[in-house]
């Protein structure tokens, strides 16, 4: 972040475009100052704005692992004007970045706990630079598995790395909304997935990351399993401004998405609505 104004962002240029889904876009990205992006720190789950010039800026999680120096990934899903904007982006063209922003998942509180991912379309991003940290210290935690639905094999985002997470010691279960031609993996809705597979609650995290409907049913799942409040994580969308907790644009109830999130664990969330 520019220490002497934080409104003002760093400028950046796009390295590589992958194009992860139809509507899904990943940028690599550095930022052109070399000793601004040498000492470039964050944490897993802490966020980015990302402006494109004489459009406006949005929020975006920052999915490469912490230890990646070379570029900063973000994956974008085109929605409206910045997205879409942001999508036109090729190598060598200009971007802004204000970041790091926000909190960060509690991967030292995570250390000797099973881990279980939850994530559904575009929900993994925030997911991956947190499996990636993981499986960075694998030794550090007990089983790592990773629920993961989209509606067609098409709309899985990073289909290219799930051959080494499992090689470096993630369980992976891969499931569609329909059958398809030459899918061999599950197929039904993320929640169904979930009570299939029946985890134990025991000494187990769960990070849950997707669309509304997708996690209000796996909350119901994962508390029909016993998990308790407090061992349920996941990251919030709320639309941000300022990113730093002053324009009052992110709150919910007393807190800022922004500045106390947009990591929460389930315990806090019902504190801050009541009738989750
Ligand atoms: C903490 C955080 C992390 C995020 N991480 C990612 C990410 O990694 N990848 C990604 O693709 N998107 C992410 N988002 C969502 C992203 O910020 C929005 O999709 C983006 O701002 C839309 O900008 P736009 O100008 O293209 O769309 P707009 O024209 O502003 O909006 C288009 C449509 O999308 C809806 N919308 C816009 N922003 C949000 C939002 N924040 N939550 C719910 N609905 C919204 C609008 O209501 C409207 O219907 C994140 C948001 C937050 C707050
Ligand atoms: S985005 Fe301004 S207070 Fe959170």
């Amino acid at each position: 972040m520019n220490a002497l104004n934080p409104y003002c962002p760093e400028l950046a240029t796009v390295q590589e475009v992958i194009q992860e889904t139809a509507n899904i876009r990943t940028l690599r990205i550095t930022l052109n100052d070399p000793g601004k992006m040498r000492r470039f720190a964050f944490q897993p789950g802490q966020v980015g704005q990302l402006s494109v010039f004489g459009v406006g800026e949005s929020t975006f999680v920052i999915n490469s692992p912490p230890t990646c120096k070379d570029y900063l990934q973000f994956s974008i899903m085109r929605v409206g004007e910045v997205t879409q904007r942001l999508h036109q982006l090729s190598a060598g063209d200009p971007l802004g970045v204000r970041a790091p922003l926000g909190n960060a998942f509690p991967v030292d509180a995570m250390a000797g706990k099973h881990i279980l991912f939850i994530a559904g379309g575009i929900g993994m991003a925030p997911l991956r630079t947190l499996l990636l940290t993981l499986l960075g210290e694998r030794e550090r935690y007990g089983d790592i598995t990773l629920i993961y639905g989209a509606r067609s094999p098409h709309d899985l985002c990073y289909r290219y790395e799930f051959e080494d997470w499992k090689a470096r010691g993630a369980d992976l279960v891969l499931t569609v909304d329909q059958e398809f031609p030459g899918w061999t993996e599950r197929v039904g809705f993320v929640p169904t997935v979930l009570s299939e597979e029946s985890p134990s609650p025991h000494n187990r995290i769960a990070v849950v990351c997707g669309p509304p409907i997708m996690i209000k049913f796996v909350l119901f799942g994962l508390k029909e399993l016993e998990f308790e409040d407090h061992q349920i994580l996941t990251t919030l969308e709320k639309r941000m401004k300022c990113g730093i907790g002053i324009c009052g644009r992110c709150n919910i109830g007393s807190r800022y998405v922004c500045v106390d999130g947009p990591v929460f664990n389930f315990d806090q969330l019902r504190h801050m609505v009541p009738d989750l």
